[in-house]
């Protein structure tokens, strides 16, 4: 059996993430959130841990999950945690949140993965944002989102360097709009080009094929911007 580790699917592209990866027997397939989902219950290979990014215990927490998983051959790190609001109106809860959220439980939660990672061959995929890439359009409002999510895109290089002599591959997607309520919230009435199924579907193709073309590498997956 394949185990394949996701954080981050309550909703959007994660949960659809999961079930689209729990359609195949041979896998089985850890959601880790702070909220379940009613749709993963019909499905005997998904495994509901709640956790929290956010946590001050976040190493801890995942290590605990990783102990009774035991080997983790793919890994997401999905979550994300979007702040939409003018420089100055930022307030510190909303910096420190979405920082922990976005690159700092990923950076402990990897810490905690490493030693259960599958050491002939494994492939973390980060999940960033366009807003993050550089040299793509930026927008007004999301300094501190897409700050943390170009600190996830350094954190791959910067992991990949490190354990480039082992089997372990990291690579980091940069998404650009998909339509979710993460996207509704931020941005009321923007239509995205893609919808989270399809999102879903590219990056669970990628997670089991990119690391055979790919390590440390951050990729634009967007249509729309440069
Ligand atoms: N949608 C877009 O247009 C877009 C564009 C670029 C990049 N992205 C990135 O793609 C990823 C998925 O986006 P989405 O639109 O599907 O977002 P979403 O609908 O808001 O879903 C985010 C998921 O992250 C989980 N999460 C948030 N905080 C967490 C925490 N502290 N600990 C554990 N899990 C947490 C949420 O579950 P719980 O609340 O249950 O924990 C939720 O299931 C994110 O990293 C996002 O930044 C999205």
């Amino acid at each position: 059996m394949t185990n394949i580790v996701v954080i981050g699917t309550s909703r959007g592209i994660g949960k659809e993430l999961v079930l689209k990866l729990a359609s195949n027997p041979e896998f089985n397939v850890y959601a880790l959130s702070r909220n379940g989902s009613a749709d993963f219950e019909k499905h005997s290979n998904i495994y509901f841990h709640p956790f929290d990014l956010s946590s001050k215990t976040v190493r801890e927490d995942a290590s605990k999950i990783f102990q009774s998983i035991g080997e983790i051959h793919f890994m997401v790190n999905n979550a994300g945690k979007l702040v939409n609001k003018p420089f100055l109106e930022l307030t510190s809860n909303d910096i420190q949140s979405c920082y922990q959220t976005n690159i700092l439980g990923v950076i402990q939660a990897v810490q905690a993965a490493v030693p259960f990672l599958e050491k002939q061959t494994s492939h973390v995929v980060n999940i960033s944002s366009m807003g993050g890439f550089q040299g793509s359009v930026k927008f007004a409002g999301l300094s501190v989102y897409s700050t943390s999510k170009a600190a996830l895109c350094s954190f791959t290089e910067l992991f990949s360097e490190e354990y480039k002599e082992t089997a372990i591959s990291m690579n980091c997607l940069c998404l650009g709009a998909v339509q979710t309520e993460m996207l509704n919230e931020a941005f009321p009435g923007y239509k995205a080009p893609h919808s989270s199924e399809e999102m879903a579907d590219y990056i669970a193709d990628f997670l089991l094929n990119g690391h055979r073309f790919y390590r440390g590498k951050i990729l634009p997956v967007s249509t729309t911007t440069p």
